[in-house]
């Protein structure tokens, strides 16, 4: 089945079931400063989630077009897309679960022809917010789907809300079986070892999330569902990678055509960036070095090197553009009335970026003569960087670059910096995610304390290599990155859980100095030292246990955290592990 009948069969399915089709909206939010693009099919109906009065009525359904950037640097892998499509079906204070999930599983199993075997699902497990979703569970189970591949889990899989703020509640999930063998026992939905892929959302929102982290009911209980389409076009079709659907593989089969480079990565980059910059420009989006027009730039930057580096005339994107607006036109009409436009904008930003990758190419050979004016046949980390973040030069060009002049890079210095660059551009862009709500409030700040709390028991338990690669703190939880070659194992999670929960009892008191860096290096503080030469920092020390340099706020003592619980510990990338822990 093709992606259009697949948005077509949902429509009419839900038109049939008494719904509204509504038309998309643009991808750039009106009326919405809060958030860069829309990202999900709700976030233009949230005045009506939240009691107004749509005027087409309680029911509606639509296709909405989505564009998700916090992912930006993993597309070229096998699933990531930035550009989406998102069918979904909303009832505004009408009907509720069990209507919801008995349409569902009809539209599953009866329309799209989904063998019931292939289908599991998850439900919210309860807490102290909301109690376990056992309605959901008995709907599932009276359509017909069997108690052993109904699941229940946490907040973190099955509640669901925009931001950190706003209208929200439990949801349950659907999972297409893909037939791949279990990577092992305990491998269920959960898992993203590639098994089951997700398929369909329900949100039950009923709840409104306030600043402060409390809940409180909405005034009607509605449901918002969503299903991405490309996704399941590329289930229905037995295919592994979006990028083998109709909507892709014009384009796709083309750049092999052009290429003598065999990188199918660098082939998805492009076929995936260019879509989405062209749907991008079609509603209204234009490159510059702020927000919205920043992503636009970054993916027309990052096709326009992967175009280069399977070393395709920058002259054929004219020509893909016109592929793409060949095959999309039936599913986004206005292409067709903008593909001039969208030609335009991305034949001048593309020229740009030539003219900044030639400054590039300049300031490398200065790098170069510099080195071997110093006896030196190495360029250090910090050039290598410079040329990523100034002139938009990628690693593998300077590292190319170099061997030509018989030189090489200083890989592990560089590598560390785009780290740190890549998790505070990551962290900006989940804030901005989170419709600029990033907010400080008393659930958030006894996170970060434990965080600090968390990072030294960590070191003190599996050694001084313990070095923090990522934080991010929601009202829920806190998520910490760290560098570890392996597995913690239970035995040294239990230990480090102790150690925090022994110094919260302990109650010790947390000062903040200011003080030079140099002195908060000879005071044994811990933290980020890079990128803050010449400064004044901030260092926060927790009685006698732990000393970080850090922007703060934190609690004044540490009694106030509550108990200190791991949730989740697991792979976050190569060296890499991740925490995920909870105050309770
Ligand atoms: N809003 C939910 C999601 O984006 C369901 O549509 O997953």
């Amino acid at each position: 089945m093709k992606a259009i009948e697949i948005r077509n069969k949902y429509l009419s399915f839900f038109e049939r079931h008494g719904h509204k089709i509504i038309p998309s909206s643009s991808l750039i939010p009106e009326n919405d400063p809060s958030v860069l693009f829309t990202t999900a099919g709700m976030q233009p109906l949230i005045p009506y989630l939240l009691g107004g009065k749509h005027p087409e009525g309680k029911r509606l359904t639509d296709y909405q077009k989505c564009v998700r950037t916090v992912d930006i640097e993993d597309v070229g892998d096998n699933r990531h897309l930035t550009f989406f499509e998102m069918l979904g079906n909303w009832s505004l204070g009408d009907y509720f679960k069990e209507e919801s999930i008995q349409m569902s599983y009809d539209f599953l199993t009866k329309e799209l022809n989904i063998p019931v075997e292939k289908i599991s699902v998850t439900c919210f497990a309860g807490d102290e917010d909301a109690p376990r979703d056992e309605v959901s569970a008995k709907c599932w189970e009276k359509a017909g789907i069997p108690k052993e591949r109904i699941y229940f889990f946490g907040k973190e899989n099955n509640w669901w809300i925009a931001g950190n703020e706003g209208p929200c509640g439990p949801d349950t999930e659907m999972f297409y079986d893909t037939g791949k063998p279990a990577c092992g026992p305990n491998c269920d939905p959960s898992c993203d070892c590639g098994k089951y892929v997700e398929i369909w959302n329900n949100v039950f929102m009923e709840f409104f999330k306030h600043p402060d982290g409390t809940y409180t009911k909405l005034e009607q209980k509605n449901v918002d569902t969503g299903l991405g389409l490309e996704r399941m076009t590329m289930l229905l079709q037995g295919k592994e990678t979006p990028y083998e659907i109709e909507l892709f593989s014009p384009v796709m089969d083309r750049l092999k055509e052009l290429t003598r480079v065999d990188n199918i990565n660098s082939r998805r980059i492009v076929a995936e960036h260019l879509r989405s910059s062209m749907m991008i420009i079609c509603d209204g989006g234009r490159p510059s070095n702020i927000e919205r027009g920043y992503i636009l730039r970054r993916l027309i930057r990052r096709m326009t090197r992967h175009l280069r580096k399977l070393e395709i005339n920058l002259d054929e994107i004219g020509n893909l553009v016109d592929i793409y607006v060949e095959t999309l036109k039936d599913m986004y009409p206005e292409l067709l009335v903008n593909k001039n436009t969208i030609k335009d904008v991305l034949i001048e930003e593309k020229n740009k970026f030539v003219k900044t990758l030639e400054n590039g190419e300049r300031e490398f050979k200065k790098a170069v003569e510099k080195a071997k004016r110093e006896g030196k046949n190495k360029i250090d980390g910090q050039t290598v960087f410079n040329l990523y973040e100034t002139y938009g030069f990628p690693q593998e060009i300077t590292v190319e670059l170099a061997k030509e002049q018989g030189m090489e890079v200083e890989l592990e210095q560089f590598d560390k910096l785009f780290k740190e660059h890549q998790e505070k551009s990551r962290l900006g862009s989940e804030q901005k995610f989170k419709g600029g709500l990033a907010e400080q409030n008393e659930k958030t700040i006894a996170y970060h304390t434990a965080t600090h709390l968390l990072h030294k028991a960590l070191k003190l338990v599996l050694g001084d290599h313990v070095a923090q690669k990522g934080s991010n703190i929601t009202t829920e939880r806190l998520r910490f990155d760290f560098s570890h070659p392996q597995k913690v194992t239970p035995e040294e999670l239990k230990k480090v859980e102790d150690i925090v929960n022994e110094q919260i009892q302990r109650d010790l008191p947390v000062v903040c100095e200011e003080m030079s860096l140099e002195e908060a290096k000879k005071s044994g503080a811990i933290g980020l030292f890079e990128n803050k030469y010449g400064e004044k920092v901030k260092v926060y020390t927790i009685g006698d246990f732990s000393k970080e340099i850090c922007g703060g706020p934190h609690v004044e003592h540490t009694a106030q955290l509550g108990k200190f619980k791991i949730k989740k510990e697991e792979a976050s990338s190569s060296g890499v592990r991740r925490i995920k822990a909870v105050l309770e």
